[in-house]
């Protein structure tokens, strides 16, 4: 399956906290995206950031419950490979399984034509490392100094799923 016609599942997805919908974002919703972000990411993408990424080719979901985006997720895909670059989910809907709902249905769509994801995770989130392995993905490198920080730069975990594995 050609990689631009990679499409976010449709009709209602059903959750805790009712039906919830995944759809492409554009720059139409950037406002919405940069409130998200900065309310929830301690490290937040930039409105620059996400100009750029919206109008590149990569791909961008939002989680919406009617009007309100819960939670974002950017990956890219080329040449059989798949990159989470970035996923947040609004704070008060967090620990109800969205950022599983949301990262797993991206998993599903890129599996035709991908045959790694791949991210990189600061050492010190755990909820996000929790995440991603209980998804199945596995450590595969680190990259030391990665994050730039106050107090010197904090260590990027490096992991991969083998989708063709991955069930
Ligand atoms: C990391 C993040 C996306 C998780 O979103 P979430 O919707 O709360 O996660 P889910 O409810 O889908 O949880 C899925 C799994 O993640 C793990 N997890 C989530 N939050 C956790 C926490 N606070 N502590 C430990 N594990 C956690 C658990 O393994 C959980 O599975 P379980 O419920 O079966 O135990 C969210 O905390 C967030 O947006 N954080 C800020 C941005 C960020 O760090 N993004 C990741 C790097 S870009």
């Amino acid at each position: 399956m050609p990689a631009n016609h990679l499409h976010p599942p449709s009709g209602c997805l059903p959750s805790s906290l009712g039906e919830l919908r995944i759809t492409r974002l554009t720059s139409e919703h950037l406002d919405t995206i940069l409130a998200l972000e900065q309310s929830a990411h301690p490290h937040p993408w930039s409105r620059a950031n996400f100009l750029s990424s919206l109008t590149s080719s990569h791909h961008a979901w939002g989680l919406w419950r009617g009007p309100e985006l819960l939670g974002h997720l950017f990956f890219s895909l080329a040449v059989g490979e798949a990159e989470l670059l970035l996923l947040v989910i609004a704070r008060a809907a967090q620990g109800k399984g969205l950022a599983k709902l949301l990262l797993g249905a991206a998993i599903t769509s890129v599996r035709p034509c991908a045959r790694q994801f791949f991210l990189e995770v600061r050492e010190s989130n755990t909820a996000a490392i929790a995440l991603y392995e209980g998804l199945g993905f596995n450590q595969i490198g680190e990259r030391r100094n990665y994050y730039p920080g106050k107090n010197g730069g904090e260590t990027a975990l490096v992991y991969g799923l083998d989708l063709e594995a991955w069930d």
